[in-house]
């Protein structure tokens, strides 16, 4: 017996949990009324709930980080071996899981080669932030200090991270925010901004560099992007994009920081996003798909360039990288993440997410064929979304109550979608599916059709 009542009376669990838990992003009202969800088990890409229904997971845990699926085995047994061995020292040593993982790791990042562990997307975004403004500190007395960041994308839930949030309703009500970082326009040409030009890629990448003149290049150290926007409606980058923002970056001597919390270890079909589209980045930060939830780890990556810069000189006692994370040092981190990367390359999963991404987007067009409403559908890998408008050629958005109303038939059918909720304003009407990298076509099948019948019985 534990805490007074057994692991098994899921009654007393889902009483404790209404009492007690403060459940992440959730408004709790409803569960003065209604039972709290508790997953109580999951295996391959099934999960159950406390009353034990099964569902198919096709968002991978909820925010896409269970990449290679749930039980496995061989992560929990390499996690628990090395927890016996050494479960911990703080990160001002180094370990042998960590060692391993990053020889690994490296190897799909060629022109990378450092890495700096801690434990969350939001922490691994900091630390590169941190980094550039003691660069600039160095380097121009504090000046070149301002990190900019682009509207719909999300880099965390810090007060800093969410200072570079594109997602105004995640920072609203918890200003004040940090300053010095600076928003530029986004780069989804079903939202165009610039009706005229003729290559809508080239026109976005160009707005960045009209705010970094705007601002002044000697102001500005580094941008950061998601390679493919994940939480803010699901945005491949438009034809020419990719190209044009990294001359910018060299044009001023900006760092360019690809933020691959979501897109990274082998969701969009490459090891990392940022790969698809010839990109050289500075920083490159991951962290949910880096040991698929069967441990906390995230990983600052970057260039010896960018490492030199903090060993400069031998002389000044506050030349180094002056951070730490207590359990960046948690060796139970790169124990999973060595392992979850193995899964990947042993089970060819990349090949995988191509081939299902392919077969996802096209049963995706499919369905917008058949429903009004769908007014785009779009993603990269595994990552993909469809953008649900009360009107195709206003494209007026869907209001964001119906849009999870499709979600909540889906769940009530077995089937976990889902889709930007207060992220936006106004625009939280994109439906994400983001299976793990395992998924069947039968899977596939099952989600597609989860959603149509959702869509028929939500807009008839
Ligand atoms: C692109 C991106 N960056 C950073 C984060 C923050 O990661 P974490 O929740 O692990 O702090 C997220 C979380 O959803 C994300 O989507």
């Amino acid at each position: 017996m534990e805490s007074g009542f057994y692991s098994n009376d899921m009654e007393k669990i889902v009483e404790s949990d209404r009492a007690h838990v403060w459940h992440h992003l959730t408004p709790h009202k409803k569960f003065e009324t209604t039972d709290p969800l508790i997953i109580v088990e999951g295996k391959g890409i099934h999960v159950w709930d406390a009353k034990g229904k099964r569902y198919l997971d096709a968002v991978s845990g909820g925010v896409w980080t269970v990449n290679v699926g749930y039980g496995r085995t061989e992560i929990a047994d390499a996690v628990r071996d090395q927890l016996v061995k050494l479960n911990y020292f703080a990160g001002s040593a180094g370990s042998i899981p960590g060692s391993l993982f990053v020889e690994k790791l490296l190897e799909k990042m060629p022109g990378m080669s450092r890495v700096y562990f801690s434990n969350s997307g939001s922490e691994a975004n900091e630390k590169v932030y941190k980094m550039v403004r003691q660069i600039a500190h160095k380097k121009t007395g504090g000046k070149k200090h301002k990190i900019l960041f682009r509207d719909r994308d999300y880099h965390g839930t810090t007060i800093t991270t969410l200072s570079t949030s594109g997602q105004p309703q995640r920072a609203a009500q918890y200003g004040p925010l940090t300053p010095g970082f600076v928003e530029v326009p986004h780069c989804l040409e079903y939202r165009n901004q610039y009706p005229d030009a003729e290559n809508y890629g080239i026109a976005a990448a160009d707005a960045i560099e009209q705010v970094i003149l705007r601002e002044g290049p000697e102001t500005v150290g580094a941008i950061v992007l998601e390679p493919v926007t994940a939480g803010g409606g699901v945005i491949p980058p438009p034809e020419g994009y990719w190209p044009r923002v990294q001359e910018i970056c060299r044009k001023y001597d900006i760092l360019l920081h690809i933020d691959e919390v979501v897109c990274g270890v082998g969701r969009t079909g490459k090891w990392f996003g940022y790969q698809h589209y010839g990109i050289e980045p500075d920083f490159v930060t991951m962290a949910k798909g880096v040991a698929s939830g069967y441990a906390a780890i995230s990983c600052t990556v970057t260039t010896e360039r960018v490492f030199d810069m903090f060993k400069a000189d031998p002389n000044d006692p506050m030349d180094y990288f002056r951070d730490i994370s207590t359990f960046g040092g948690c060796t139970a981190g790169p124990a999973a993440a060595l392992a979850n990367i193995e899964i990947i390359e042993r089970e060819n999963l990349l090949e995988n997410v191509n081939r299902m991404g392919d077969y996802l987007m096209e049963r995706l067009h499919a369905l917008m064929a058949k429903h009004q409403v769908i007014g785009d559908v779009r993603g990269k890998g595994l990552f993909c979304g469809a953008e649900l408008v009360s009107d195709r050629t206003t494209k007026e958005p869907m209001p964001e109550a119906k849009v999870q109303a499709v979600v909540a038939d889906c769940m009530a059918n077995g089937v976990i979608i889902g889709a930007t909720n207060r992220s936006l304003n106004g625009m939280n009407n994109t439906l994400c599916l983001s299976p793990a990298l395992i998924v069947t076509k039968e899977n596939i099948d099952e989600i597609v059709t989860a959603i149509d019948n959702a869509l028929e019985r939500v807009f008839g």
